[in-house]
């Protein structure tokens, strides 16, 4: 099993856990983003319990949800952090994450964020191309340093994911391309201040099919035993993220069967494995919880205008994505209040903000919806266009709810901005 659904209906209404989220919504105001302590616990238990007996270290994607609560507990659990900026780094050890345990990845990191990465003590850098490895070289080399490197290589696979979130084709800003990882390795081993340690890869997300990561991992074993009789021998793989999760109808992979391939893989080689899953651990482990302000039917479309918007959960109109809309409070159908298509859509001043269309429902105005699914990458895509405070994040273990970000305050948000001293 990868995911337990603690989202559950009892007695006609959505639980998180063991609390209403009608309580939610009463004590902590809407929109806010819900989570539950349990999915969150049992999603990274189960993904690493597929590694069992064999050396791993599973680095949770900061970027799919960076909250510290959610950065704490996974720190607890014995899980690494895989980290793409100095913010996500300065989080994760905010968290009491362990910086032996984290990778770097990203096409663009700056001077400044190795220095911070090196003088932190990380595991492993994921380098991008064969500047940032000069320049890597040359920061660690004025600290007195040697920095641990893996390359990250783009094995040149179709992930069969949305183009804006598939990253192992050639044609990626990401990663080296396959046929120049040996030479850049070669170079790589020559520098005084580098570390050759191991080969990583990341094809995409929300991938929901096993062969692109099978064909990526044979892809990599090959490359390994090409370094293998060039003399670099490597200590670990890092295959990456993406599997997908059910937000619909997908049916990924579960964490199980992954492991199992990707073990049988890897053979009797003996490496370390590494994985750097975001949206599997998290994704299903929270909701977005809105209220209806306004029911409007026009001649074409019921709108529901609920109370949260694209600025709270971007990934619909982004890629338009699709995400359950679920009443907290199922209602049943009368003659005079019917199940319709609703058009669920926000207050932004923008036709792409919706958070779902055509969804069947029994609505009237102040009722409460879930967005399903909405763990991974919601709050952590949010903004605060149209001046609109980010939404309180509550953490829920059994009957207790924990507030883990307060709703910003409107006055916060222009804080830092300042008026002219004069016009003329
Ligand atoms: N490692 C690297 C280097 C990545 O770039 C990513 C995600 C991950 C790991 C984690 O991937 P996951 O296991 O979560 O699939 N905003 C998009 C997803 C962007 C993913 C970016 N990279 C969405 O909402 O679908």
């Amino acid at each position: 099993m990868t995911h337990v659904n603690t989202f559950t209906l009892k007695n006609n209404l959505i639980h998180a856990e063991n609390v209403p989220l009608t309580h939610i919504a009463e004590t902590f105001g809407t929109p806010c983003y819900v989570y539950s302590q349990k999915a969150l616990t049992q999603a990274l238990e189960c993904f690493s319990a597929g590694y069992q007996g064999m050396q791993h270290l599973v680095c949770f994607a900061v970027k799919s949800n960076p909250n510290l609560a959610i950065l704490n507990l996974f720190a607890r659990l014995g899980a690494g952090f895989d980290i793409v900026s100095g913010g996500e780094l300065a989080r994760v050890l905010a968290a009491g994450g362990d910086a032996s345990k984290v990778v770097f990845s990203g096409v663009g990191k700056t001077a400044d964020e190795m220095r911070a990465a090196l003088e932190a003590g990380i595991f492993c850098f994921n380098v991008e191309s064969a500047s940032e490895l000069v320049r890597l070289n040359d920061v660690a080399g004025f600290m007195g340093k040697v920095a641990p490197v893996s390359l990250r290589v783009n094995p040149n696979v179709d992930a069969k994911t949305h183009p804006y979130i598939s990253t192992g084709l050639k044609s990626s800003k990401f990663g080296v391309a396959y046929e120049d990882a040996l030479d850049i390795y070669l170079q790589a081993a020559q520098m005084p201040n580098i570390a050759v340690h191991g080969v990583d890869c990341h094809i995409g997300s929300q991938i929901t099919e096993l062969s692109p990561f099978l064909d990526a991992f044979d892809r990599i074993l090959a490359l390994v035993d090409a370094l293998a009789s060039n003399g670099i021998h490597i200590q670990h793989i890092d295959l990456g993220g993406g599997i997908g999760i059910c937000y619909h109808n997908e049916t990924p992979p579960d964490f199980a069967s992954y492991a199992a391939a990707m073990r049988e893989k890897l053979g009797n080689r003996k490496v370390k494995l590494v994985f750097e899953p975001g949206r599997a651990l998290v994704g299903n482990a929270g909701v977005l919880l809105t209220q209806v302000e306004y029911i409007k039917p026009t001649e074409t479309k019921n709108f529901a205008i609920v109370n949260a918007a694209m600025n709270d959960l971007m990934r619909p109109a982004l890629y338009d994505a699709y995400h359950e809309i679920k009443a907290v409070k199922p209602r049943d159908a009368t003659e005079t209040n019917p199940e319709i298509c609703y058009e669920i859509v926000g207050p932004v001043c923008e036709s792409g903000d919706f958070l779902g269309h055509d969804r069947k429902l029994v609505l009237q105005e102040g009722d409460l919806l879930a967005i399903m699914s909405a763990g991974a990458y919601g709050m952590s895509m949010s903004s605060n266009y149209n001046t609109r405070p980010r939404a309180a994040e509550i953490m829920v273990n059994q009957d207790q709810c924990h507030v883990i970000r307060q709703r910003e305050r409107i006055e916060d948000l222009f804080a830092l901005e300042a008026i002219l001293p004069n016009i003329t």
